[in-house]
């Protein structure tokens, strides 16, 4: 495993559609280890690959406790099968836009379809905080942020920040 440079706003890369994996081969775990190990040492509950700078649809999440077993979950060419109708708000942060935390209402209960590190199909019900971060994740592969959530005046002042950081060579 190695430890990979995780990419923030206004990376262009974060906006870009990741493309699905042909199966679950050993360059994939290679890469799921490597994401894994960076979100530990960030820390962090969940990343996507194209957070260590590769558009592929993969995606780890551990939600266990620092005193805890560790419980990582490997996810392949992730889909919401569905989603209910009802809400829950969690406040949301992301390793690609360090120290900014906002409130964002999704969906309380989804069903997502994979493939786990094995190269398996599974289905996960999953609700909660679980089920929060899943759709984060998820939106990583599409090009969306949970900044795209909150207001646009919310929205424009972090992007506006990074890009003022990043000018300043601060990043
Ligand atoms: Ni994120």
């Amino acid at each position: 495993m190695s430890l990979r440079e995780i990419i923030t706003l206004p990376d262009p890369l974060l906006r870009q559609t990741s493309r699905p994996v042909s199966g679950v081969d050993k360059a994939a775990r290679k890469l799921f280890d490597d994401m894994l190990e960076t979100m530990y040492a960030a820390p962090g509950i969940g990343l996507a690959a194209v957070q260590i700078g590769v558009p592929q649809r993969l995606v780890v999440i551990d939600l266990s406790k620092e005193d805890e077993e560790r419980k990582p979950l490997f996810m392949a060419n992730p889909e919401i099968v569905s989603a209910s109708e009802a809400l829950s708000d969690y406040e949301e942060g992301c390793l690609s836009i360090p120290e900014f935390y906002e409130m964002v209402a999704r969906p309380s209960e989804v069903k997502v379809r994979y493939l786990d590190r094995q190269g398996e199909a599974r289905e996960l019900a999953a609700s909660g905080i679980l089920a929060t971060c899943i759709q984060h994740e998820i939106d990583h592969l599409n090009g969306v942020l949970f900044i795209d959530y909150v207001s646009k005046l919310k929205r424009d002042r972090v992007i506006k920040k990074f890009v003022k950081a990043q000018k300043l060579g601060k990043l």
